[in-house]
């Protein structure tokens, strides 16, 4: 089994961005960096843009103004790099769940019996060997998004762009699935750029925590976690700093909210 590529050199960079749909500007100005390897979690109310934001950051929408740039590349939808995980689990529910995990790479045209050994691999670092034959339906909603997470994965992405992945769980199965982020995470160290409305989960898994301020504003605040790695659920939810940045950030949030009623 080869190696992951672990991410090197350049950050992901976002420089003067501006983007708009027609009349609504979204973004104006927009300037972010991710160190390579970063754990970065976005939070916002609903309709600040961050799916926006992500389609952007994946080349599946272009700026209107200024650039996004990976290792000083434009990064576009058929670049490898990257990989995205959505909050519904994305699955083909005729394929078995080994067969959804290597579908992108036989669409890469990677030989079946890799393709197998590769997809193997994930599902265990996932927590599903023993499910490789099961239907999507046949498997529970934090199971499916696991399958969801390996199937990302094993594309090795330099890149991971996630969307609330955890967001139709339950509370307990979005804690266990935290947990297990982390883990893979230590393992690959990809740069990761995560979208949640938990404030929580935003602080148990991240280097840096951005709240998005009401279009077209862009970042209202820019938070460098000082809580120590490696984390786990029962010190990290518990430690002192724990509370302080959840104070913080919902006190920024109610702020961000409020200026929009007023606005
Ligand atoms: N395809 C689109 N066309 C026009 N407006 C859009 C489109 N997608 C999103 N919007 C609008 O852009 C704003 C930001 O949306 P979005 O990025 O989905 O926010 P979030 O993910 O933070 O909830 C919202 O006001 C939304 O209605
Ligand atoms: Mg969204």
């Amino acid at each position: 089994m080869e190696s992951v590529t672990h991410v090197g050199g350049d950050p992901l960079v976002i420089e003067n961005m501006g983007f708009a749909y027609s009349e609504l500007t979204i973004f104006n100005d927009l300037q972010i960096t991710v160190q390579p390897g970063e754990f970065l979690s976005i939070i916002g109310p609903s309709g600040c843009g961050k799916t926006t934001l992500l389609n952007l950051l994946s080349g599946f929408l272009e700026p209107d103004a200024g650039s996004v740039m990976l290792r000083g590349t434009k990064l576009k939808p058929e670049d490898p790099h990257f990989g995205y995980v959505f909050q519904q689990a994305t699955l083909f529910p005729w394929l078995s769940t080994i067969e959804n995990v290597e579908f992108g790479l036989k669409m890469a045209g990677v030989a079946s019996k890799e393709r197998r050994e590769r997809a193997t691999h994930y599902l265990e670092m996932v927590g599903l060997s023993g499910f490789e034959n099961y239907l999507p339906l046949k498997l529970s909603g934090g199971m499916q998004q696991r399958v969801s997470l390996a199937r990302t994965l094993v594309m090795e992405p330099r890149l991971l762009l996630m969307d609330e992945p955890f967001g139709a769980l339950d509370a307990i199965t979005r804690d266990d699935m935290n947990d297990e982020l982390l883990t893979l995470w230590d393992k690959l160290g990809q740069t990761v750029v995560f979208i949640t409305h938990d404030i929580d989960e935003a602080i148990y898994l991240s280097d840096r925590i951005i709240v998005l301020n009401r279009p077209p504003k862009g970042v209202y605040r820019d938070i460098t976690s000082e809580i120590p790695r490696p984390r786990n659920s029962k010190e990290t939810r518990t430690c002192d700093l724990f509370w302080d940045y959840k104070k913080e950030l919902r006190a920024d949030i109610e702020s961000v909210a409020k200026s929009a009623v007023i606005a």
